[in-house]
């Protein structure tokens, strides 16, 4: 097997499995309860809260554990705009952000939140002059993702959050960081970062909103009051020391991986067909590789694959199976002759450089097939 959809989900490290099972077996008990087990169950989970804070690059921040990165975007996006409302009511975000961003900025707007789209160029990164444009004192959140889940493009937080600061001095400055945690360095500049465990060899059900001190929030989840009140229900122990167990270890292996060089050699392979073009500008995130073949769908191209091996995506998981368009191509303007045929190879810890090499050999043999018909 060659699994090249790591931006979809990664198959979990052995060695987060282990902290999980163990976390699980030892530290069972619920950390809000009184007695020393449950003194005990607190103590990993704040050794681990911590772990997280500082992995994030936000040592005295506030760490919200979720269920993934979905629930990290819904928190950050209700809570930040519901918290700040005293102050304004407008919201703005890329065209190109992750339907969890995008489908609760339409229950903002039900609420009354006026939220404004900034466009993103042909290469899909965020057109910071239309960003300074739509920036007004009255903005109180941003959310911006720093790579691009379908096209790898990356974003430039350090400069938005620059112009964020000159002109909108009250906003709150939150960034979608799953894709690229433990592949590219946290940017300075987000106030707020969404992570999910599973996109770095983590567990699926387990994420974080991390805010930066001082930062107001309120909760959306309702209950028992845990996690200091903004996030109630029990809090999973052994998902949080896992969480943090897969942040050291995407932080460690970062400066290790051979992505681009892969993701390079590939390019070089596409740009002898024709019918293919490379998605998105030259400077895109070392691990992700969308490409789109002229004329046919990205399913043929998948399943073709599949038959030797080989498991890749169409633009991105979410988007494959719904067959509805991507509205990251849509705002790229990609050709319509060429937005079908979109497949995307992204990169793991587990992958090898033989890998590539007999990916490139298969989908030569597939694009012969196709020259043929
Ligand atoms: C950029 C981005 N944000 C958020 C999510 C949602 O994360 P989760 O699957 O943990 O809910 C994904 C998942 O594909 C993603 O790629």
């Amino acid at each position: 097997m060659i699994y090249f959809d790591n931006s979809a989900t990664t198959q979990p490290d052995s060695e987060v499995i282990r902290t999980f099972s163990a976390a699980s077996a030892s530290f069972f008990a619920n950390p809000s309860s009184l007695h020393g087990l449950g003194i005990e169950a607190d103590r990993l989970l704040e050794r681990s809260r911590m772990q997280v804070a500082e992995l994030a690059g936000m040592r005295d921040g506030t760490v919200v554990f979720t269920s993934g990165g979905t629930e990290a975007n819904n928190q950050a996006l209700f809570g930040l705009a519901r918290a700040n409302a005293g102050h304004g009511k407008k919201i703005l975000m890329s065209s190109v952000e992750h339907p969890s961003v995008l489908n609760t900025a339409d229950r903002l707007r039900c609420e009354g939140f006026d939220v404004v789209t900034v466009a993103a160029g042909p290469d899909g990164v965020l057109d910071l002059s239309d960003l300074e444009e739509k920036l007004t004192a009255d903005t109180i959140v941003v959310s911006v993702m720093h790579v691009n889940n379908e096209t790898g493009a990356v974003q430039p937080l350090e400069q938005a959050g620059r112009l964020i600061r000159q002109a909108s001095p009250r906003a709150v400055f939150h960034s979608d960081i799953v894709q690229s945690f433990g592949k590219l360095p946290i940017p300075a500049g987000p106030d707020a970062i969404s992570l999910s465990a599973h996109k770095f060899h983590g567990l699926k059900g387990s994420g974080a909103l991390i805010l930066k001190k001082n930062i107001h929030i309120l909760p959306y989840l309702f209950g028992g009051g845990q996690q200091g009140g903004l996030r109630s229900g029990t809090v999973p122990v052994a998902h949080a020391a896992a969480l943090a167990k897969a942040m050291r270890l995407a932080h460690e292996s970062m400066d290790r991986t051979p992505y681009r060089e892969w993701r390079d050699e590939l390019i070089r392979f596409f740009g002898n067909f024709e019918k293919i073009r490379v998605i998105g500008g030259t400077d895109t995130a070392p691990h992700i590789l969308s490409v789109a073949v002229r004329g046919i769908r990205g399913e043929v191209a998948v399943n073709a694959l599949q038959e030797h091996g080989i498991y890749v995506s169409t633009s991105s998981a979410c988007s494959s199976r719904s067959r509805r368009e991507s509205h990251v191509l849509q705002a790229m303007k990609l050709r319509e002759d060429f937005r079908h045929g979109v497949i995307r190879l992204s990169f793991g810890r587990q992958n090898k450089l033989e890998e590539i090499t007999r990916f490139k050999e298969v989908f030569a043999g597939f694009m012969e097939t196709i020259e043929r018909v």
